[in-house]
């Protein structure tokens, strides 16, 4: 039999799970950002952090500020999508997108490729920077996509910061990069702000990825470091919003942390890469 102390804490956890499903619910009814299927550990420490820095002591007591306070709708939506990123993340991916994805590019008069989940863009400036190099970038239009708009903001304004340059140089070589990388930027202040240049085919928009809709045919979609942080349900889903998204012979870029392994969609997509998980759209 459990001890008192024990019992005890069983049923504040019991309190704190019916919170917390209740807090989600309302998020999504009143703003429409549904987390309610994102994985729970690391939701619920996220939220007790936000609960915490705005001096609360309870779960409700947050439902209650953020339902009535929208300021504090943007700061724990800043806590809940973790914005982690840098240019040439994972630079044998870029490697493998130069060698794989970029020849069947080539084929194309036109292409368009989607970048979900771009957080605040070190990504989509990498792509470009990539692109414009191999010589396609001109034919290209990147849709770059999050669904939280203060870290759009930050991926318009092109400015990253300085001190990161020397780490994104080391990346840049290690993705294959021959260039000078200090050519792509100006530095300002304690600011590194890249050439407008690469964001002239770029269009950065709010997409929800768990309740919005596809919204256009693309021969390439890159979601990396995303999906880990939904549950299997809601992966699904996103893995069926990608294939109807995609045109036939259309690639899919997860990153090596993702997979669409043991997707309903699995038998739709063959290895481009099995490593760098690029997959090619064959049925
Ligand atoms: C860790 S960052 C990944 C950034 C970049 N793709 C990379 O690999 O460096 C995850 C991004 O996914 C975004 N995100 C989380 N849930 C999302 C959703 N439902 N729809 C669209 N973007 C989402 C977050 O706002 C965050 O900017």
């Amino acid at each position: 039999m459990a001890s008192p102390v024990e019992q005890q804490r069983e049923t504040r956890d019991d309190v704190d799970d019916i919170e917390l499903e209740l807090l989600l619910e309302g998020i999504y009814r009143r703003y429409g950002f549904d987390f309610r299927e994102y994985a729970p550990a690391s939701l619920r420490r996220r939220v007790w952090r936000r609960a915490h820095a705005e001096g609360l002591r309870t779960i409700s007591a947050l439902q209650d500020k953020l339902l009535h306070d929208p300021s504090c709708m943007e700061r724990l939506l800043l806590d809940l999508s973790i914005n982690v990123t840098a240019m040439f993340r994972d630079p044998t991916f870029y490697v493998a997108f130069r060698e794989k994805v970029v020849p069947l590019l080539r084929t194309y008069p036109f292409t368009r490729i989607w970048v979900a989940g771009c957080s605040t863009g070190e990504e989509v400036y990498s792509l470009a920077i990539l692109l414009q190099e191999e010589g396609v970038y001109d034919r290209t239009r990147i849709y770059a996509t999050d669904i939280n708009e203060s870290v759009l903001e930050r991926a318009r304004s092109g400015v990253f910061p300085l001190d990161k340059m020397r780490e994104y140089t080391q990346n840049y070589i290690k993705a294959g990069g021959e260039r000078a990388f200090s050519e792509y930027y100006l530095a300002k202040y304690d600011g590194a702000q890249f050439q407008r240049s690469l964001v002239e085919n770029v269009v950065f928009a709010q997409h929800n990825l768990v309740s919005d809709r596809s919204f256009n045919e693309f021969n390439v979609i890159v979601c990396r470091n995303v999906m880990i942080y939904f549950d299997r349900a809601l992966q699904v889903h996103v893995h069926r919003l990608f294939y109807e998204s995609l045109m036939t012979f259309g690639v899919l870029a997860l990153g090596a942390k993702e997979s669409i392994r043991f997707s309903p969609h699995e038998q739709s997509f063959e290895d481009l890469d099995a490593h760098e998980r690029l997959y090619k759209k064959v049925r």
